[in-house]
């Protein structure tokens, strides 16, 4: 079983690689500034992990039946440690032949991680956060978000019994997310600006010692949501996908399918690893941008993100360069694509009877433009459930959806009985 000694923090800027102990409240490199990953002194003995996992399948015990906790020898945790869980992860992974159509790949599989207990992947995540936080001693834990981190976080605080505010753009969030966080007994502060704005004012408020920061720069959010590659892994009976395609935000979730993916890759726990590929909305890439400048020496931010798939919305993605290290290490690209694009994808995967929000239909809009064999095998994470945003929905198919630019969406997706009036004539076309 792991022992607290064998973890601890490390920089992952290649001239520092400082090293800090895996209790100390820290978000970044106290040396240099840089991104923090978490990592183990001791090679694990994985030989009888894949049986021992499956197993737990048919436990009753809270850890095994978390989708996160049941992959725990590679969590930074004792097995003594109270966990805050919710049930989390044990996510489907479909087979979608509309889907699989529209992108000319009859190997698509979609891992919807929508259906976590709060509605998104960000639950996988916050669990060991949030868990790490009330081993801290934290009074406060606090987020910026475009909505579905703080519906997650005002979750686990509520188990936790932790006090929790949030900070969000005002007028940018859905009212689904927003009503989860108020529902959860959280404090929602709304400014004025972008996301960008939000995460400035909370890594502020962080500096105090009481405050825990739980958005996706923390390392101990990362530990949990690089399980969904153990478990995307499993399902597939150790079989990599050769590729494997997320949204792209603040590059929390590609950051963290690289690490669960390289970790099982050194354990020897998977042969190699799947080409790790980051979508973007056309109006908030800049990490495409940066992928596509053939001279790479400054990662430059979006001052005014666009788009309709407002959880992607984020113009200074914190995490970079652990996203960067990942499709570079694995042969990935970093792709845009179009607001039409978004919703004729959402539109497709919906007819697939699997529902999504639009920042996660990014990925099937992104496979469709990505040059890839009919033969090859792709995963898409779909990232959020379609129920968090339903006006999205609904305005694109009452024909009123505008993109940022000002351009109509136009309904390329529609209902079999789309153009039926009345309720008469629906006998008449069986
Ligand atoms: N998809 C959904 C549904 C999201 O909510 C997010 C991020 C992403 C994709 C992008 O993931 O940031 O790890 O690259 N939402 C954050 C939030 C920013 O505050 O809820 P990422």
């Amino acid at each position: 079983m792991p022992s607290l000694t064998n973890h601890f923090q490390q920089c992952i800027a290649p001239d520092c690689r400082a090293e800090f102990d895996l209790d100390a409240r820290l978000y970044v490199c106290s040396r240099c500034g840089g991104l923090l990953d978490i990592e183990r002194r001791e090679e694990i003995d994985s030989a009888a992990l894949r049986d021992l996992w499956l197993q737990r399948r048919a436990s009753f015990d809270p850890r095994d039946r978390s989708g996160v906790w049941r992959f725990r020898e590679f969590l930074p945790f004792t097995d003594d440690t109270e966990i805050v869980s919710l049930g989390e992860g044990n996510t489907p992974l479909y087979d979608a032949p509309r889907s699989a159509d529209y992108c000319h790949l009859p190997q698509l599989k979609l891992k919807h991680q929508g259906c976590n207990p709060t509605g998104s992947f960000k639950d996988t995540g916050m669990t060991a956060a949030v868990t790490q936080a009330r081993k801290l001693g934290a009074r406060l834990v606090v987020c910026a978000s475009t909505g579905n981190t703080a519906a997650s976080l005002a979750a686990y605080a509520a188990r936790a019994d932790l006090l929790c505010a949030i900070v969000v753009p005002s007028g940018h969030v859905s009212h689904a997310k927003l009503a989860q966080a108020l529902d959860y007994g959280a404090k929602v502060f709304e400014v004025d600006g972008n996301f960008d704005t939000c995460m400035n004012l909370i890594r502020e408020l962080a500096e105090d010692e009481r405050v825990y920061l739980v958005n996706s720069i923390n390392p101990f959010r990362i530990e949990g949501q690089k399980t969904v590659a153990f478990e995307l892994a499993e399902q597939l009976e150790w079989q990599v996908p050769d590729h494997l395609v997320v949204p792209g935000g603040n590059l929390g979730n590609s950051s963290a399918f690289g690490k669960g993916f390289r970790e099982l890759f050194a354990a020897g726990l998977i042969k190699r690893q799947p080409k790790i590929t980051v979508v973007q909305a056309e109006g908030a890439a800049p990490f495409a941008n940066f992928y596509s400048d053939s001279q790479q020496e400054r990662f430059v931010n979006e001052e005014h993100p666009q788009t309709l798939a407002s959880a992607i919305k984020i113009g200074a993605p914190v995490s970079w360069q652990k996203a960067w290290r990942a499709v570079q290490e694995t042969g990935g690209s970093v792709i845009t694509v179009t607001e039409q694009e978004i919703a004729d994808a959402k539109a497709i995967i919906g007819r697939d009877g699997i529902g999504c929000e639009p920042a996660s239909a990014t990925t099937v809009a992104g496979i469709r433009k990505l040059k890839i064999n009919e033969n090859e095998t792709v995963v898409a994470v779909l990232t959020g459930h379609l129920l968090k945003d339903t006006d999205y929905v609904i305005k694109y198919y009452d024909g009123s959806l505008v993109a940022p630019d000002g351009s109509p969406i136009k309904v390329t997706v529609s209902q079999d009985l789309h153009d039926l009036q009345d309720l008469q004539d629906i006998l008449k076309i069986l």
